[in-house]
């Protein structure tokens, strides 16, 4: 299995895993190279502008369109439908891992999502948890997938090339792309946000100049790797929010040559270049921004994904905890490993938080008061990196984000502790 990859963001690659397979000087030939088969995989309309246009040529065995009718699974995607709205804060405890023998597709778990899967904008989040690998391939007709490992490989085999995966990456797959998750240890359990809106991009960095944040050439995308396999594979597909599948006597993991910008591409948060103050106060959460998915309005996002890495606190006279805010955006945050800086306990790996549209948080009431005491000194937060999925829809929770026993029923409590320190007669 060919684990090379090809770096860069968003530009053109080409790949081929036999020589000559890609034909030259053209995209469509007579006839192909090794009697291959062309077929365009197009993830924007035809006629979008050139900047945001996103395709990719492929030369495959069999085309996609070889295949019978699809039929709808009895068993349909965990979390059932979008249940009461709220506008309290929520948080959940790490999902338990499933006791039967679960893939990727039956371990994804609806958990909030601000739109249906026919809109061509707003979000859809899952956590998942596996404990097998994939036999079936399957691709998401609703959008893009950024899937964020908390826990355990994954090896993603995808149409055009394979991604191994560990916790503190992350991987984006295109809207329509074929693959099958494998899993490199035991059990996996991680993160997912469905992309309904424009594809995520880098964001532009203005003032902060042409480096900094995540760099262009940290993001990696597979080298060309086919399955010439005749053997029967069940291919899967979500569309409109259900689960539909086919039987194949065929892997539709078959493209032998492909040349395109719409590609899976993964990230290691690791490489970010974090960036921060140096002098007092601290910049907007926006400065950890990886990716983005614009809306039609400048600066307002449909998906931020967005980090927070360990980092060097120096900031004088300075409340340097994550200030308490009330924002428009609606915050869904994770937490890949150790701790978040804002919480002193009970937001875990795994575990997940929900702050909607103009909801009032900050750091609990021993974070602050310790911020408040402290004796500032340059430190390390170290061994830890946390997350945020950020939309400017309010997202609502599932069925059975609001039923499940992992959400936390005292989570307004942790600052119910902040003292009165108000005093007039002492400033
Ligand atoms: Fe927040």
């Amino acid at each position: 299995m060919n684990l090379e990859y090809l770096s860069g963001f968003g530009n053109e690659f080409a790949s081929e895993a036999l020589p000559g397979a890609l034909p030259v000087g053209q995209n469509s030939p007579q006839k192909a190279p090794y009697g291959l088969y062309t077929e365009l995989f197009s993830g924007t309309a035809f006629t979008m502008v050139r900047s945001e246009a996103r395709r990719t040529w492929l030369y495959r065995i069999q085309p996609s369109a070889n295949h019978p009718a699809f039929v709808k699974l009895e068993r349909q995607l965990a979390g059932g439908p979008l249940g009461a709205v709220t506008p309290n804060r929520l948080r959940w405890n790490p999902l338990d891992m499933p006791a039967e023998p679960t893939d990727f597709i039956d371990g994804l778990v609806g958990m909030v999502a601000n739109s249906g899967s026919e809109s061509p904008s707003g979000i859809s989040i899952y956590n998942y948890r596996a404990n097998r690998s994939m036999e079936r391939v399957f691709f998401n007709a609703d959008g893009e997938l950024l899937i964020v490992p908390e826990q355990g490989r994954l090896r993603i085999a995808t149409e055009l090339g394979v991604l191994d995966l560990e916790p503190l990456e992350i991987v984006v797959l295109p809207r329509g792309l074929k693959f099958r998750v494998e899993l490199l240890d035991a059990q996996a359990r991680g993160y997912v946000a469905e992309n309904h809106g424009a594809s995520l991009r880098l964001p532009d960095l203005g003032p902060i100049g042409s480096n900094g944040l995540a760099n262009p050439r940290d993001f990696l995308t597979p080298v060309a790797h086919y399955e010439d396999l005749k053997k029967p594979t069940t291919l899967v597909q979500k569309f409109l929010g259900e689960l539909w599948a086919c039987e194949l006597d065929h892997s539709p993991l078959n493209v032998v040559a492909w040349h395109g910008n719409n590609v899976p591409y993964k990230y290691d948060l690791r490489r970010f270049n974090t960036i921060g103050t140096v002098s007092f106060d601290h910049p907007d959460p926006s400065i950890f921004t990886v990716l983005t998915s614009p809306t039609s309005v400048h600066g307002l996002a449909n998906l931020d994904f967005v980090i927070f890495p360990p980092r060097w606190m120096v900031a004088e006279n300075t409340f340097r905890p994550p200030w308490f805010h009330r924002n428009l955006m609606n915050e869904y945050m994770g937490l890949i490993q150790g701790a978040y800086d804002a919480k002193a306990e009970g937001f875990l790996p795994g575990g997940a938080s929900l702050h909607s549209c103009m909801s009032a948080h900050g750091p609990d009431g021993e974070t602050c008061t310790k911020a408040i005491n402290v004796e500032l000194a340059p430190h390390k937060i170290d061994n830890t990196m946390a997350f945020m999925f950020e939309t400017s829809q309010v997202l609502r929770p599932t069925q059975f984000a609001l039923e499940c026993p992992q959400l936390q029923n005292t989570y307004d409590a942790c600052w119910a502790s902040l003292p009165a320190t108000f005093n007039p007669n002492r400033r």
